[in-house]
This record gives structure tokens, C-alpha cells and sequence, in this order.
């Protein structure tokens, strides 16, 4: 008998929008994909921006590692996008990356987790909810803020995070797990749901 391909998981880029030296980004964004990959209703591919060679100017003929990177976009169901905030926004290296996608973007859900200090990225977010709705995605409502101010992002990046653990002897660990998975959940709902929508008609794009 066939497999139902509703119960395939949901195939979910995340995306580590932080390509600075000594970032805290990268330690975050593994992280979640651990606490997401943990889960059975979410094949995570991690798409790390800054291991991909992308040309620092955006070329009219094809660039191999811009297809492939897109490629990897058109593969994904859902998105969660891990990003920093740098002066109320976010990163350049983020907007380059999501620019070199257009249908790979569209009609799929992008949730959030940001970080920084005091709004924990909360400013960054609501500006890629702007570039994601010129895109046809669909933002969540639901998002996961870290304020740097009560971790230690420094740790983030050691260890091994398979059991969700971002920072150790955190307080609020616990309180980050049940947002996380909520999140998920969410993700989870609306990745389906499109997914089932494009294969019964295709997007008005
Ligand atoms: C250029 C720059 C601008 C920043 N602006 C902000 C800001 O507006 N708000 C904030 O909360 N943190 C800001 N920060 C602090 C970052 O949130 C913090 O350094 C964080 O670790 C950056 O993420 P990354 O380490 O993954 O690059 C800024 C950092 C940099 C490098």
C-alpha cells in the first residue's frame, strides 16, 4: 500500500541568517534545527549561509551555488529563518540570500527565531515579515525571541544540543522549549496545509 503523502513530514529549511565572525548565530540556528529535527513531524535541512560561496555581486547568468542554494529552497515545505538584529534590521547576507528566491517562497509559511539584546530581535523580524509578504509566504504569527542579555551566547555554539539544551543552566530553558514547539506545531499545521493547496491547484502567483 502507498504512504498517505499528507503524513510525509514537513520538509522545514532552517535558515541561519548570520554570517558574521565568532557569531552567536551559528550555535543558535544549530540549536533549533536539533530541537526541530528531534521532532517526527519535521525533516530539517540546514541551510547555513555562511558556508555557502555566493558571488558578492548578483550576476545575470546563472551562479552554481545561487541554483543550488535555490534548489534547496524549492525543496522545502516551510521555513524558519534564525536571524540577529543589526541596527533595528536584519543581516545583509540574509536579504541577499532571501532575494535569490521568488517561487521557491511563495505560498509556504516562515517562522521566526531571533536574537539580540532587550527586544531580542523583535525589530529585524517584523521588517522580513514585510519582505516575506512581497514574496507570497506566509509569516507566523508565532515566533521564538532570545534576548542575549539572559544567555550565554558564547556557549551556544558547544556541546551537543540533540536534547533541545541551548544553554545550560538557563532558567528559562524550559519556558523556550514549550515556545519552540509550539512554533513548530504551528509550522507544522500550516506547512501541511499549503502543501496539500498547491498540489490540489497551483498558486495564483
Ligand atoms: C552591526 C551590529 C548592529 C547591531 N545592532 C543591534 C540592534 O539594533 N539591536 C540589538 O538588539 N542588537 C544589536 N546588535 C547586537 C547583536 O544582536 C549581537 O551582537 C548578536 O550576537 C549578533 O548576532 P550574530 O552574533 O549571530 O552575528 C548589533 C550587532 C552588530 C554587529
Amino acid at each position: 500500500m502507498s504512504e498517505d503523502p499528507r503524513a510525509a513530514p514537513l520538509r522545514t529549511a532552517v535558515i541561519v541568517g548570520s554570517t558574521r565572525e565568532t557569531r552567536a548565530g551559528d550555535g543558535i540556528g544549530r540549536w533549533f534545527a536539533a530541537l526541530a529535527a528531534g521532532r517526527d513531524d519535521h525533516e530539517v535541512d540546514l541551510l547555513d549561509l555562511a558556508a555557502w560561496e555566493f558571488p558578492a555581486r548578483r550576476t545575470d547568468t546563472p551562479d552554481a551555488a545561487v541554483t543550488a542554494f535555490t534548489r534547496r529552497l524549492a525543496r522545502a515545505d516551510g521555513f524558519v529563518v534564525v536571524t540577529p538584529e543589526y541596527n533595528r534590521s536584519f543581516p545583509a547576507a540574509l536579504k541577499q540570500a532571501v532575494d535569490y528566491g521568488f517561487d521557491e517562497w511563495q505560498a509556504k509559511p516562515v517562522a521566526f527565531v531571533s536574537y539580540g539584546y532587550r527586544w531580542a530581535g523583535r525589530y529585524a523580524v517584523e521588517q522580513l515579515r514585510s519582505v516575506f509578504t512581497e514574496l507570497h509566504a506566509v509569516t507566523l504569527r508565532d515566533g521564538l525571541h532570545l534576548d542575549l542579555r539572559d544567555n550565554a551566547p558564547d556557549g551556544a555554539d558547544s556541546g551537543d544540543h540533540a536534547d533541545g539544551t541551548a544553554f545550560p543552566g538557563d532558567a528559562a530553558a524550559e519556558d523556550r522549549h514549550r515556545v519552540a514547539h509550539r512554533m513548530l506545531d504551528r509550522l507544522s499545521w500550516w506547512g501541511l496545509t499549503l502543501r496539500e493547496g498547491r498540489a490540489a491547484r497551483p498558486y495564483v502567483g
